[in-house]
């Protein structure tokens, strides 16, 4: 019998094809699933990760209410393009406390997954002020009115809560004080502001120095006036990417052949 009669004889046969196609399925299945059991660890360990704070998770909900990611991707793939254009491919810890994530599938604009520090803050209000005044070919669409709009600071505790329910470390202490530690992080010289207790939060519960942490806290929007959606978001573009300290991160792949 010829090869294509064999193959004929499976294609005329449901049952047999059904039985064969789930073998073959149950193979591949086994190759892939099966040694994610010997893994020990999914997401490396890496300093300097920390949950965000709550100016920075305020930010991140207007980046998802405002639909950023139906644009602008935040993964960089391990390739030589992505990692000379954007930087060191993403790391599964970037990641770890976002939620959703935000890897996206979709690059009308570039990936962001390290645009924090690329640009100064007046270049992030010009731009998303008029995309077309600093990148006259863009087709970003304006988003000033975030400057207009008073951030609303009523549900940010609760907010915290709920990030801590699917896992972020969050204790009780960053939870009480979620509305003072916004405040401080978007006016760090108002009245009732202390950065040093918001740093320090966000600084030893997960194993970062105080004296050099990854929190910076200034008026984002340039106004120390009110607090707005701008000084959210432009907080949070600013963090991207720049959390994790790659000057002693070694590859997990490197470490397991080593
Ligand atoms: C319709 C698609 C679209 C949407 C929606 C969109 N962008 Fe963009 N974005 C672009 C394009 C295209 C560029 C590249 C040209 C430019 O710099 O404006 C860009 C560039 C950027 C850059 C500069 C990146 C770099 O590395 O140069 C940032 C930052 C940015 N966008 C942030 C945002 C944020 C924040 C939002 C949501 C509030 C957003 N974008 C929504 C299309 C989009």
């Amino acid at each position: 019998m010829s090869l294509w009669a064999k193959h004929e004889k499976i294609e005329k046969n449901a049952t047999l094809l059904l039985v064969l196609s789930l073998v073959v399925v149950s193979i591949g299945g086994m190759v892939e699933i099966a040694p994610l059991f010997y893994l020990e660890n999914t997401i490396e360990k890496v300093k300097g990760m920390r949950p965000y704070t709550p100016l920075e998770l305020t930010g991140r909900n207007i980046y998802i209410r405002e639909g950023c990611y139906v644009c602008h991707s935040q993964m960089i793939r391990p390739m030589r393009d992505e990692v000379e254009r954007y930087g060191h491919f993403s790391l599964a810890a970037e990641s770890m406390y976002d939620h959703p994530f935000q890897w996206g599938s979709k690059r009308t604009g570039p990936d962001l997954a390290r645009v924090g520090g690329r640009y100064s803050d007046d270049w992030h209000i010009d731009h998303l002020r008029d995309p077309r005044a600093v990148a006259p070919e863009s087709i970003m669409p304006a988003y000033g009115f975030l400057e207009q709009t008073p951030l609303n600071l009523e549900h940010i505790a609760d907010d915290l809560v709920a990030n801590r329910m699917v896992g972020v470390p969050y204790n009780d202490e960053h939870i009480a004080n979620a509305k003072i530690d916004l405040i401080s992080q978007a006016q760090p010289d108002g009245d009732n502001s202390d950065v040093d207790a918001l740093i320090e939060r966000y600084s030893t519960p997960f194993g970062i120095d105080p004296e050099a942490p990854n929190v910076s806290a200034r008026a984002f929007d340039r106004d120390p006036e009110d607090i707005t959606e701008m000084d959210a978001l432009i907080a949070y573009l600013q963090m991207l990417g720049t959390l994790v300290d790659f000057s002693d991160y070694e590859p997990m792949a490197d470490a397991n052949l080593r």
